[in-house]
């Protein structure tokens, strides 16, 4: 924190003010209860009016900027030719150094053209960590995905500044025994998503493409959270102290092949794009987005939004912008380890998270314990968060489960939403809730799609749990919301 307080406390201070607001309800309990089991025990079927505090994502749910709005005005609106889009890929140009852009409507749009293009059965993509929509899109086409995450990234509690580095001993080993002629790239996720947000060091981008180079392997940059990323690095590596965000992002970029992001979460706005080197790759891609996505100079994308986006990624290579979301979750996360809430440590970016396995130890992963804690949540606190654990996986394809290595609750903070008061407010329940933890119990499906189930599937709990949780809040709470 570059701000110190004459008391010594430390706490995260928003450098930013307030314009514009939205009201927010909190609903009784005996209501919750009521959301949640129409819900099905899945906080993405929740309606938002029944939300208090939506800490479910930071996708698409950052607050945008004078700026932003701003610059929305003057957006140019043609199909064909907007001046508000040369704008964005310049912009592009400017920050990640990659020539050829082509863009999509948001992430895993990106996702779509590129494996459809490179995936074909057999195929194997290493990547240090895997992201919902990257493995399905990787699969879909044929492929298969391996992991090789640095040991580290998958221990709960550390205090590696880096858990998101991809193992390169394991990397030249798979390389070696495997041969490359099925790999048709690397993907390397910036600030890696489903281990909690936790960041890839400088050395480890460079050296990554290193390798692959040696081998003569495609590398496929995921900078979805790259901003996260780039301030990590500039505050935990003495190297990078010296300098700016703009020249790391050229550091990391410039020897990529190709760079796709969601705009949702790189750009404070709602879209995306994939950033090419070399112009042959992008010719193998570029027809594709027309057919999905739309136009060449809009790709899916309201003008408005491309403008937006624009404007937010200047943003995102200002060090007092992009360090509010990882100061304010590590405030939650050390305020919650200091009342021994089980939480992934170091605190990384996107969010804080709730270590599920730890919080309740009495439930198996069958039990879907990060499903059953986040329901909790929301039911005593109107707090929702999302599932990433085993529910977030898909069965294997004789139909048995794969057990998340790490079942999280995930409190995503999106970018300059919340205050200091609202974050205390959930640290206040979620310890009240641990208190109460053995009165959790686990989850069962009794509609299961096949496919991305977290999203649509619905539960139901395995007891009554959720009544002896409603009758312990309101003795302990009494009329209190
Ligand atoms: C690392 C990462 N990659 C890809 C995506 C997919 O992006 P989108 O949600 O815009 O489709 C996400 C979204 O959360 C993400 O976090």
């Amino acid at each position: 924190m570059k701000i110190k307080m004459f008391s010594g406390e430390k706490l995260p201070l928003e450098m930013h003010k307030v314009r514009i607001v939205q009201k927010l309800n909190l609903i009784p309990i005996e209501e919750r209860k009521k959301a949640i089991e129409e819900a099905g025990f899945n906080t993405f079927l929740l309606r938002n009016r029944d939300v208090f505090l939506d800490m479910l994502t930071d996708s698409g749910v950052n607050a945008m900027s004078d700026n932003q709005l701003a610059s929305m005005m003057i957006a140019d609106d043609a199909y064909a030719g907007s001046e508000t889009y040369y704008k964005f890929e310049e912009k592009l140009r400017e920050i990640l150094t990659l020539q050829y852009i082509l863009p999509a409507h948001q992430g895993r749009a990106c996702e779509n053209i590129i494996n459809q293009v490179y995936v074909k059965q057999g195929d194997i993509v290493p990547m240090n960590f895997h992201f919902t929509t990257s493995k399905s899109h990787v699969t879909i086409n044929g492929g298969s995905v391996i992991e090789l995450l640095t040991e580290e990234g998958l221990k709960v509690n550390s205090d590696h500044p880096f858990k998101g580095n991809l193992d390169l001993v394991k990397l030249e080993n798979f390389f070696k025994s495997n041969g490359t002629a099925n790999v048709p790239y690397v993907r390397v996720e910036a600030g890696t998503n489903l281990i909690g947000g936790q960041p890839i060091s400088l050395d480890n981008f460079k050296n990554t493409i290193a390798l692959c180079k040696k081998y003569n392997v495609r590398t496929v940059l995921d900078a979805s959270l790259l901003q996260d990323n780039l301030y990590f690095i500039k505050t935990r590596d003495e190297s990078a102290k010296n300098k700016t965000i703009r020249d790391l992002t050229k550091e990391i970029c410039s020897e990529f092949d190709i760079i796709y992001f969601s705009a949702r979460k790189f750009g404070f706005a709602r879209g995306g794009a994939i950033c090419v080197k070399d112009e042959k790759e992008y010719l193998k891609m570029k027809t594709l987005v027309p057919l999905y996505e739309g136009f060449l100079t809009y790709g899916g994308m309201s003008v408005r939004e491309i403008e937006a986006i624009t404007v937010g990624l200047d943003e995102s290579m200002d060090e007092d912008i992009i360090s509010q979301g990882p100061q304010f979750i590590e405030y939650m996360v050390n305020e919650l380890v200091k009342a021994n809430i089980p939480v992934v440590t170091p605190a990384g970016g996107l969010g804080c998270h709730l270590n599920a396995k730890g919080f309740l130890p009495h439930l198996g992963s069958k039990d879907y314990p990060a499903g059953a804690l986040v329901s909790a949540l929301y039911l005593i606190s109107g707090v929702r968060g999302m599932e990433r654990g085993t529910l977030s996986e898909q069965r294997n394809p004789d139909g048995s489960e794969v057990y998340a290595e790490m079942e999280l609750v995930r409190l995503a903070l999106p970018r300059r939403v919340f205050t200091l008061s609202q974050i205390k407010y959930a640290i206040d329940r979620i310890v009240w809730l641990h208190k109460n933890k053995d009165l959790i119990g686990g989850l069962e499906f009794y509609d299961e799609p096949a496919i991305l189930r977290f999203f649509f599937g619905r539960l139901k709990p395995v007891n009554n749990w959720p009544e002896k949780l409603l009758k312990k809040f309101k003795e302990d709470f009494k009329d209190s919301l």
